[in-house]
């Protein structure tokens, strides 16, 4: 069950109805205890001396507090050490865990104390992004993926008032955060979605329906328009599946001048089986997220759809499936891809790099001032950085910087790995000009320096391979039941910074 969620600046002084809970953090001091003293006095409300006890001794960082007649009716209580474990995480985590739990508690409304800016300067650069970690946690722990649960209660209604000095800035964030989530959301369905309905084909139907209603310019090429433009790559690797192949492209323009044109790709593998090199069970588990780079692409290109940044984007998805049949391409093929390059198939398994070939070259042609590709390319990846970080792979330095802030920012993180062209020397292959499998060693970095291989290399370009976070993980309480959408909040920042 989700909450349907408001979410209110709250305009007057405290002020309670039945049913309502008031969060609260207090910041770790020695005036501690005073204050909490005072905090329960201005309420009517007395603290039992073992709560208190525990609370101020740092048994527990919480408390949760009932009360039997007065109003609030719940309060939770947080503490906050400002030291330098405290991140930019903190409220997002922190609300995402507390959302699931007020199920059941009966509660109409919530109302959130914003502590001052002041005391955490040194962690975010305004106060927008202190209130977005927190707007966004609350969102993110609502979010739930529950299509498929016959015995789900109907939502319950909630509203958060947010108490904060500046009516302004809380104004604008709580409508920035609508949007972005929104966004968010859409693309966490799209990725959670399983593949026996998420075909490439609904992977397009879902895209032109959803962002054609904000004025963006979705284009489907179907498989005779896949051959017309020679992209045999995104044929050969879509070619053993029921559903057919799609290359699925949006166009967003602002309506003022452009300040600048991005191109965005996303790895869009409705299924990867592995197929011929076929994947074990347990690895092909989670093998319908492996879209999860197309589903952020629509998600990011929604979010600035919505909130009209001054960017001009173009969106690419290659959309497949990769499954086995008799027509399925072999270890051993040699496939020419669009931009006239030919690849030694040497792992099947190996094949989002394949179909962004084509991808990449199309976006190349478009002559965009930049280049993004997102996608869950290595389990490589996952093994030098976990699944709390992406690989980020870039030439440009000015791209690397910018994103990797950003990163910084909103807490989808990224960490720069080599892309020295030692690298190139590993993908040779001795009857094509690429082999789509390098040595075992460095297996994220060979994969992207086979994507460079068709990328104009006049254009600034960066590759995030998010093979671990965009997929379920227990590293927090919004990322540990349901695929992530990781990139959307990432390159909405980057977006906005322009
Ligand atoms: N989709 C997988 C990568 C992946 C692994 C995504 C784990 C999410 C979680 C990709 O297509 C793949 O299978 N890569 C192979 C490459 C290998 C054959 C060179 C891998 O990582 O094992
Ligand atoms: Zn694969
Ligand atoms: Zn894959």
């Amino acid at each position: 069950m989700h909450f349907n969620l408001k979410i209110n600046p709250a305009k007057d002084e405290l002020n309670f109805k039945k049913d309502s809970a008031l969060v609260k953090f207090f910041i770790e001091s020695k005036k501690l205890e005073k204050t909490l003293e005072n905090f329960f006095l201005s309420l009517n409300y007395s603290l039992g001396k073992i709560q208190k006890k525990n609370f101020l001794d740092k048994k527990s960082n919480e408390l949760t507090y009932y009360s039997q007649s007065g109003e609030p009716s719940v309060l939770y209580i947080k503490k906050v050490k400002i030291d330098k474990d405290f991140f930019v995480d903190f409220f997002r985590n922190y609300f995402a865990g507390l959302v699931p739990s007020l199920k059941k508690k009966n509660l109409n409304s919530v109302h959130v104390v914003v502590p001052s800016f002041f005391d955490f300067k040194d962690h975010f650069e305004n106060e927008s992004q202190l209130l977005r970690s927190m707007l966004e946690g609350i969102h993110l722990g609502n979010y739930t993926f529950d299509n498929y649960k016959s015995d789900k209660e109907k939502p319950a209604e909630l509203s958060f008032f947010i108490h904060y000095t500046d009516q302004k800035i809380l104004g604008s964030t709580i409508d920035h955060s609508n949007k972005l989530m929104d966004a968010v959301y859409f693309t966490r369905d799209l990725v959670n979605e399983p593949a026996i309905t998420l075909t490439p084909e609904e992977l397009a139907n879902r895209t032109k329906k959803e962002l054609t209603k904000l004025g963006v310019k979705v284009s489907v090429f179907d498989k005779t328009e896949l051959k017309k433009r020679k992209m045999n790559a995104i044929l050969a690797v879509g070619g053993a599946s029921d559903k057919s192949p799609y290359l699925i492209t949006m166009h967003y323009k602002p309506l003022g001048k452009a300040k600048r044109k991005i191109a965005l790709v996303g790895k869009g593998v409705c299924y990867d089986s592995g197929g011929l090199s076929i994947k074990p069970t347990s690895s092909m588990l989670e093998m319908k997220a492996d879209m999860a780079g197309g589903g952020a692409v629509v998600g990011i290109i929604k979010a600035a759809a919505m909130m009209k940044l001054p960017v001009e984007i173009i969106g690419v998805i290659p959309a497949v499936e990769n499954m086995i049949n008799g027509s399925a391409y072999k270890p051993g093929d040699v496939v020419k891809a669009a931009s006239g390059k030919t690849i030694e198939v040497k792992d099947t398994d190996a094949e989002g790099r394949i179909v962004l070939a084509d991808a990449l070259h199309y976006a190349s042609q478009q002559k965009p001032d930049e280049i993004i590709n997102f996608a869950t390319l290595t389990g490589a990846v996952v093994v030098a950085l976990g699944e709390i970080a992406a690989g980020l792979f870039t030439n440009d330095d000015r791209l690397a910087d910018e994103l990797l802030q950003s990163g910084k920012t909103t807490h989808e993180r990224l960490w720069r790995l080599p892309f020295w062209r030692d690298y190139n020397d590993m993908i040779k292959s001795d009857i094509a000009d690429i082999s789509n499998l390098g040595p075992r060693w460095g297996g994220a970095i060979t994969a992207g320096k086979f994507l460079e291989n068709f990328v104009d290399e006049k254009i600034p370009w960066a590759h995030i391979d998010f093979a671990g976070p965009a997929i379920k993980h227990k590293s927090n309480n919004y990322t540990e039941k349901y695929d992530t959408g990781f990139g959307v909040r990432l390159i909405i920042e980057y977006l906005s910074k322009i």
